[in-house]
């Protein structure tokens, strides 16, 4: 009888699981766009839908972004991402690589005060990075290396930076024009 239940739940489950999308109770999912914002969450939830275009996990409690620990499974899909008005302090090496073609990414209301090397790694397809609204004063050699299709959409006004030691050119003509707007 159990072995028969088993049996049935496990059909059950190769017929049905793999195409029911699931949304972590405290997030809202509509189509491909995940909110979870607004929710207090220190940890992401860990069973957040991979196929995801969107995620929006702004106004929360994150502080450091460091893989595979904050973001548990690849999300090969995922355009924008919305991590603003978090406490996120750290960002460590490779945080976004589950993420290979984000375009959008909105860190701005963090505590970041250092940028460092390698963090934006892999992110070869991201076209704006918001990052104003941190009180960035230092950004190492190398942390926006490899991000080639940026261009000038760093938005960084307000950044109080001491030291670049490693600026492209634009992007440090780009730091100091927006530094002045902001
Ligand atoms: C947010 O979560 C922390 C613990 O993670 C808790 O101490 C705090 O009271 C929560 N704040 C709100 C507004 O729920
Ligand atoms: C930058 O890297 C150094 C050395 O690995 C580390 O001590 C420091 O905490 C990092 N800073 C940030 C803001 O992640």
């Amino acid at each position: 009888m159990l072995e028969e239940l088993w049996a049935f739940l496990l059909f059950l489950c190769l017929g049905v699981c793999p195409s029911l999308a699931t949304c972590p109770p405290c997030c809202l999912c509509a189509s491909d766009m995940i909110s979870c914002s607004g929710r207090n969450l220190s940890i992401v939830p860990s069973d957040l839908p991979g196929y995801a275009t969107l995620l929006d996990l702004s106004h929360n409690a994150l502080t450091v972004l460091q893989t595979p620990d904050w973001i548990s499974r690849p999300f090969d899909r995922l355009a924008t991402l919305v991590v603003s008005r978090n406490s996120i302090s750290h960002i460590k090496v490779d945080a976004f690589t589950a993420m290979p073609h984000l375009l959008h990414l909105d860190l701005s209301f963090n505590q970041l005060i250092a940028l460092n090397k390698s963090i934006f790694a892999g992110m070869e397809e991201l076209k704006e990075l918001l990052l104003f609204g941190n009180e960035i004063v230092q950004i190492n050699t190398g942390a926006f290396s490899n991000l080639y299709s940026l261009q000038n959409n760093v938005v960084l006004s307000g950044a109080k930076l001491k030291l670049c030691l490693y600026c492209k050119g634009y992007l440090f003509f780009t730091l100091i024009t927006q530094r002045l707007q902001g």
